[in-house]
């Protein structure tokens, strides 16, 4: 979940029929906001993933969901993009048991984490996918659907060379604002002043939002955002935090 180099190539393959019918592998560019790494999992981790998984995991084979059938209840939901060990996400889905929550995360010990202490805390109201947003909001979630979309802490990619593998582009700001109601909202943070920078350039040139806090202007952090790993790393480093907060407005 740091900044590192990226170890993997850039690029992914799927397999595609060639005229004879034979098998041919094609190169897609995706560029990867992550490198997935392997992690150790506690023995609770592994629990969860074998026992808990069942019920709050979310597989993106199955396709686009009915998020009224996913939840068994209609509510507001609010879609997490990357939330690490999860700490945060659990604390906003008990204070906040009238809403549904979707977790996404790569990082396997996070998941487990998560599915953990979802279930210690009894909450019905969480569901998590184990794989790279981009194509999970692509395939399985329906446009218009969401009250909120939370990117908390987003690996920044320090370096320039590594910017393009920043989540948050222009293209990003339109797959997200598809997938939000008409009022819904975009919620960033982020404790580089850099990525703050360009998270704002992208937002304010992005159709259709507007800045809740006001043009060009960072909002607070409202109160029942909780503080989340990242950022305490962040604050013991002495940076700052920065919070955007852009509704969809058509
Ligand atoms: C810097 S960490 C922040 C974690 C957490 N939000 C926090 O504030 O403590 C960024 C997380 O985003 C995850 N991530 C990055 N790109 C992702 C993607 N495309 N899909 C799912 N997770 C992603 C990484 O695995 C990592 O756990």
């Amino acid at each position: 979940m740091s900044e590192q180099t990226p170890a993997q190539p850039q690029a992914a393959t799927e397999n595609t029929q060639s005229q004879d019918g034979a098998e041919q592998p094609i190169r897609m560019r995706t560029i990867r906001s992550f490198v997935l790494r392997t992690g150790r999992m506690t023995e609770g981790q592994q629990l969860a993933m074998a026992n808990v998984w069942p019920r709050m995991g979310l597989n993106v084979e199955n396709g686009m969901l009915d998020l009224t059938q996913t939840f068994g209840r209609a509510a507001p939901v609010v879609l997490e993009i990357g939330f690490g060990m999860g700490d945060s996400l659990v604390e906003m889905a008990k204070a906040e048991p009238e809403k549904n929550y979707i977790g996404i995360e790569v990082h396997t010990p996070g998941v487990g984490r998560l599915l953990n202490n979802a279930d210690e805390q009894g909450l019905g109201n969480i569901r998590v996918f184990e794989h790279d947003a981009i194509e999970v909001l692509d395939k399985c979630i329906p446009d218009g659907s969401l009250s909120t979309v939370q990117l908390f802490f987003p690996d920044p990619w320090h370096k320039k060379k590594h910017h393009k593998r920043r989540i948050v582009k222009a293209e990003f700001a339109q797959a997200m604002r598809k997938k939000l109601k008409v009022g819904g909202v975009f919620h960033m943070a982020t404790d580089w002043e850099n990525y703050a920078e360009h998270m704002m350039e992208v937002m304010s040139a992005a159709e259709g939002y507007q800045n809740a806090a006001g043009e060009g202007a960072y909002s607070p952090q409202p109160e029942w955002r909780p503080v989340t790993k990242f950022q305490k790393r962040g604050e013991r480093l002495g940076h700052g935090v920065w919070d955007l907060m852009f509704e969809r407005t058509e």
